[in-house]
């Protein structure tokens, strides 16, 4: 009787939006390799990162006020009048800080696999301008809650509009909307905050899934699953992303979620990582920090920038160093995509740069020594050699034939090449064979096996057994 009434109210959707249609042909019958791993997880982390933004972001707006006399109050009122106003708060905070570990992993996973090559040169386009407009939603979101920090940051990165020839001041006077960061400067980047880039992200990401539905999705072996298709026109080593990767992104977004919830009431701000501490005072003029530092994912381009001695050619190189990542389709020429297949030069090349990168972003939260701009310098060079040698990989490389199909979701380590791997194994195996192992393997057994587990079992799956029966009705 229910499911007759629940048919119905979809032939009725149906005959208006294409409800049916649209779950067959973008979940049901939408074939996706069957091989991802967890690197996979984190576009849809994304999704729900974003999601998470905007939701809290409409309930803090609802109790803030963005004026330079009653920002900082305001958010203070949100952490201690509002009710669960301080939980809003702290999961727009924390959501800030993990959207950017869920992206630098996203595009670690598209350099790592080769993912932005051809036919995906327009996915990762579109990928780049959305982390562009993150970096933009996050640094005037900073201003909001009108700290010391807010204050100093906004003041600094504007000012750097100043190093541009002839047009430089008077672009910062535009930006700012006033000579120096003040209650202008906060209206307009309240307005963009809450409104004007949320509407780009949104655009984009649409563009972005759009344009990775027409090529359909790359895999950890870079193979095309579209080449090797069934008489049906399936691809041979695809499945269909629902149920398959429903419930595996559901997986990851509950331990996600886990992470999260810890960060949230435990450690909200990350010790001065994800909430600097100088922004638990209000924005003062008169008094400039003894260290102003951007937030932790600024970091990065922030020590590029310190690392050359002159203002313009510092702004230059940190405008390079990521423009020249828009450009990694093309500059990467590899006849084959994934990490798997590649040549030891471009291992050891990937590695320098994800050293450098690390490098770069803890230098940015530390105050300017020699030494530090040293390493700083170094690791700038190694970051732009990296991406300016792309070109000649393949000339010194020794490449390794791609197979036709698949190979294992997970590669099981015993077929894993590589003295490394040899090593992870013997862990492995002396973890097993060690008497601890042994010990808590047979305590959890114990438990297993205990009645009052066995009772709660048989109830759950007498309660299980009575919902599915009661769902075929
Ligand atoms: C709001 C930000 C973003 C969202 C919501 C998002 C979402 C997604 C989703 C859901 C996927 C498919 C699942 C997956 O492969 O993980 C994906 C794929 C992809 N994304 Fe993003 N993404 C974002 C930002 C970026 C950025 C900043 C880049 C790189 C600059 C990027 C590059 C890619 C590439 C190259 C793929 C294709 C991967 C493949 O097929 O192997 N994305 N994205």
């Amino acid at each position: 009787m229910a499911s007759e009434k629940a048919k119905a109210l979809l032939n009725w959707l149906d005959e208006r939006f294409p409800v049916t249609k649209l779950w067959t042909s973008q979940l049901t019958e939408y074939y996706v390799p069957k091989n991802f791993n967890f690197l996979y997880f984190f576009g849809s982390l994304a999704i729900l990162v974003l999601v998470n933004q905007i939701l809290t972001g409409i309930f803090l707006t609802m109790h803030y006020k963005p004026s330079a006399e009653l920002a900082f109050d305001s958010v203070e009122y949100i952490m201690r009048d509002v009710d669960y106003g301080w939980l809003l708060r702290y999961m727009h905070s924390t959501g800030a800080s993990m959207f950017f570990i869920v992206i630098y992993v996203h595009m670690f996973r598209a350099i790592f696999y080769g993912s932005f090559k051809k036919p995906r040169e327009l996915i990762w386009l579109f990928g780049m301008t959305l982390f562009l407009l993150l970096m933009a939603e996050a640094f005037m979101g900073y201003l909001l809650p009108w700290g010391q920090m807010s204050y100093w940051g906004a003041q600094v990165i504007i000012s750097l509009f100043g190093a541009i020839p002839v047009i430089g001041e008077d672009l910062a006077i535009w930006v700012r909307g006033d000579y120096v960061v003040a209650d202008a400067t906060l209206n307009r980047f309240f307005a963009l905050h809450v409104v004007g880039i949320p509407l780009a992200i949104l655009i984009l990401v649409v563009f972005h899934l759009v344009a990775l539905r027409t090529t359909g999705s790359s895999n950890p072996d870079g193979i095309e699953i579209k080449k090797q298709k069934a008489e049906n026109g399936v691809p041979i080593d695809g499945i269909p992303f629902h149920p398959y990767y429903t419930v595996k992104d559901l997986y990851a977004a509950v331990i996600f979620l886990i992470v999260c919830s810890i960060v949230i009431f435990y450690m909200p701000e990350v010790g001065g990582y994800f909430l600097e501490h100088p922004n638990f005072e209000p924005a003062n003029p008169a008094a400039t920090p003894e260290h102003i530092q951007p937030v932790w994912y600024f970091t990065p381009f922030y020590s590029v920038l310190r690392a050359i001695p002159n203002k313009l050619g510092g702004v230059m190189a940190m405008g390079a160093s990521i423009v020249l990542l828009f450009l990694l389709p093309w500059l990467d020429r590899s006849p084959v995509k994934s990490i798997r297949y590649r040549g030891g030069i471009f291992k050891i090349a990937l590695a320098l740069f994800v050293v450098s990168f690390f490098g770069l972003g803890i230098l940015g939260t530390k105050p300017v020594t020699p030494t530090a701009t040293a390493f700083a310098r170094l690791f700038t060079i190694i970051y732009f050699a990296f991406l300016l040698l792309m070109p000649f990989y393949p000339s010194f490389e020794k490449t390794k034939p791609v197979p036709e199909r698949l190979a294992e979701p997970v590669i099981p380590l015993s077929k894993r090449e590589g003295k490394h791997w040899r090593m992870v194994e013997r862990g492995v195996e002396a973890v097993r064979t060690s008497a601890f192992y042994r010990n808590v393997k047979a305590r959890l057994e114990a438990v297993g096996a205990h009645p009052y587990y066995q009772n709660v079992k048989e109830r759950l799956s007498a309660v299980t057994g009575w919902l599915k029966t009661y769902g075929s009705k």
